[in-house]
């Protein structure tokens, strides 16, 4: 087979591949990031790119994808495509990844917040510092006839006057060292020891005083971008945060269609090898910016959700997405970095927050330890929402947990003209005397608009009576921006000389449909959670909104369309990456640790894939706000 290369416009990157190989695979070789929602089965067609130069086999079904125009100016689907020539192609604007903002900091949300902040303290607010792995130094009395006891229970006794513990346990390298190491270093060695919840685990011992190099990391494992933070284990100070997308993006964008790559196509291990390239690569530039040794590394706190979680251990997805929804475990094992390939010191403990259930994993988990809810008598409400809507409700009592299925649509996929929050991306609209008034992000020129700008689009339409509260556009309206695309009415935002591509960008009565599912479902699900535990709204004193969703949104718009309840807006609080905060929370505290344990075996999780009030809360909240105005007294069209 022919070696053949591959250039990608506009970044001119140059990859040599076999003829043969598709041109997603070739961008994936290159480092080029292609859209990818179906994980290359060939049925998003979000993977679009355009063929130059060359010649190129594509597959006939993803023909219908295409306009006649477009395939004459030589449009592609790159997963069903393959390369049988040199070739230069183009990636348009509409495909390509980029790095949208990613959330790389926890807004603490206790209601007595730590003295200092998160960035300079020694401790997590709510739980005693008390990292689970320490180092402490000692100074051995050295052996004599009278107490010739074993090297490593000479480290034991004299740990066990520090520390709490009933066993101890040692790596069999450590105990290779130990012996030499005491005697080179005259009886004064520092240990490296994982201690908590009773148990030890000596895990390096090195000559002299090095408690100063000690650190660990913290990690939120996101479907669509990773997070690290690297942290001082010695006085809790963060040094350093890197994020990126999640490299299983060229595996499907979302969950679903990485399992199904996984179970099918692929192999749980590729996407662990995945996401562990991922976390590799943001800690060599973490250890590099700051000059510390990775061998210094010796913990790392991961939290994620579940699916995540498994692939992370490459454990098997696939029964997680079938029914009865079955997760391989829930508690994960503690592993050391060499297990997984990390490239930290090869002894470092490895710990993932817990999961509760398929759909309910160790971020939300981390989210609640965040925000303090379980430690409260007060009622809190913590969601957290991409295309899966995790919610959990409850106080210092109780908790109970469910997950819907939000759609795409808040991510910036299923519209005409979704897009993630990234450049060029509208993110505000408001609409006064059919002037449309928008922001894009790092304003860029109009290239799509993301979850936020669909709210305040939806949102504002309804204002200005272009939809009725059933979504459906006011037909009889003399708009010159509502016009018809292929029998569909649409609305113009930005005109095709205002944007990057030269076309509209418009939000359709399709997408205006999908949106209202959506919201409909997070809203049903809210809903469904506090009627199962017969509360009301007005019960609620804090409704937490964690991860990317809530970072930019407008509240009182999501409330007017329907998305949040209808409570105070001051009892709305953004927490932020509240997955990484949690994280580190654990990795700075023993007792955070058995807390998140705690929190995850009290959580009630409700299926609502066959609860029925969840079924007639979703049908009831497809309209604007509600079919039920009660619930939404503060909303005037
Ligand atoms: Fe190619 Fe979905 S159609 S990735």
């Amino acid at each position: 087979m022919r070696n053949l290369k591959v250039t990608f416009l506009p970044e001119g990157k140059e990859v040599e591949v076999k003829e043969g190989t598709t041109l997603f695979e070739a961008a994936e070789k290159a480092g080029v990031y292609v859209n990818s929602v179906c994980g290359g089965e060939g049925t998003c067609g979000e993977c679009r790119l355009q063929v130059m130069q060359g010649k190129a086999k594509s597959d006939k079904h993803s023909i219908g994808f295409f306009t006649t125009e477009e395939i004459k100016n030589g449009y592609v689907l790159a997963c069903q495509t393959r390369v049988e020539d040199d070739l230069v192609v183009v990636v348009p604007a509409r495909s390509r990844v980029e790095m949208e903002k990613i959330i790389t900091e926890g807004i603490p949300a206790y209601s007595e917040p730590a003295k200092e902040s998160a960035r300079t303290s020694r401790r997590e607010p709510g739980y005693p510092f008390d990292p689970i792995v320490k180092k402490v130094y000692l100074e051995l009395p050295p052996p004599t006839l009278a107490d010739n006891v074993a090297n490593i229970d000479r480290v034991t006794r004299e740990l066990s006057k520090r520390l709490s513990f009933s066993r101890c346990d040692v790596s069999l390298r450590c105990l290779q060292d130990i012996a030499d190491k005491m005697r080179e270093h005259n009886w004064k060695v520092t240990v490296t020891v994982a201690n908590f919840e009773g148990a030890c685990r000596i895990l390096r011992v090195e000559g002299a005083d090095t408690t100063d190099h000690d650190y660990g990391l913290a990690v939120d494992v996101g479907t669509t971008t990773v997070v690290v933070q690297l942290v001082n284990l010695k006085n809790g100070k963060i040094i350093g945060v890197e994020a990126n997308h999640n490299m299983q993006a060229h595996y499907g964008d979302d969950v679903i269609s990485r399992m199904v790559f996984a179970c099918g196509r692929g192999s749980p291990q590729i996407l662990q090898k995945a996401i562990v390239t991922n976390i590799n690569v943001l800690t060599a530039a973490l250890v590099k910016d700051s000059k510390i040794d990775p061998n210094d590394i010796t913990c790392l706190v991961a939290s994620g959700n579940t699916t995540m979680s498994h692939f992370l251990y490459g454990l098997t997805p696939c029964s997680l997405r079938l029914e009865p929804y079955v997760p391989t475990a829930t508690v994960y094992p503690q592993v050391t970095a060499k297990e997984i390939g990390l490239n930290i010191n090869p002894e470092a403990i490895i710990e993932m927050l817990p999961s509760v259930a398929s759909y309910i994993g160790g971020d939300t988990v981390a989210g609640v330890l965040a925000c303090g809810m379980a430690d409260r008598a007060e009622i809190s409400c913590l969601i957290d929402c991409g295309t899966n809507a995790e919610i959990a409700i409850g106080n210092n009592e109780w908790l109970v947990t469910c997950s819907a299925s939000a759609g795409p649509a808040f991510e910036g996929s299923g519209t005409k003209w979704g897009m993630r929050a990234t450049l060029g991306a509208i993110e505000k609209v408001q609409i006064d005397g059919g002037q449309v008034i928008y922001q894009t992000i790092s304003k860029g020129k109009p290239r799509g608009i993301c979850g936020s700008g669909l709210i305040d689009c939806i949102y504002e339409l309804a204002r200005n009576r272009v939809i009725g509260r059933d979504g459906k556009f006011d037909l009889s309206r003399n708009d010159p921006r509502l016009i018809f695309e292929n029998d569909v009415a649409e609305y113009i935002l930005a005109f095709p000389q205002e944007t990057e591509t030269g076309q509209a960008v418009t939000i359709t009565e399709t997408d205006i449909g999908n949106l209202i599912k959506s919201k409909g479902a997070v809203f049903a699900a809210v809903k469904s959670l506090v009627d199962y535990v017969g509360l009301s709204f007005a019960q609620l004193g804090n409704v937490y909104l964690a991860g990317g969703f809530g970072s930019s949104i407008d509240v009182p718009k999501a409330i007017a369309i329907g998305l949040l309840p209808d409570v105070e807006i001051g009892r709305v609080r953004y927490i932020g990456n509240s997955s990484l905060t949690g994280a580190r929370m654990v990795l700075l505290s023993g007792h955070a640790f058995e807390a998140s344990r705690t929190v995850a075996r009290r959580m009630t999780n409700i299926e609502l894939s066959n609860y029925v009030p969840f079924m007639n809360e979703f049908i009831a909240s497809l309209f604007l706000p509600h079919t039920d105005d009660k619930l939404f007294p503060s909303v005037h069209y």
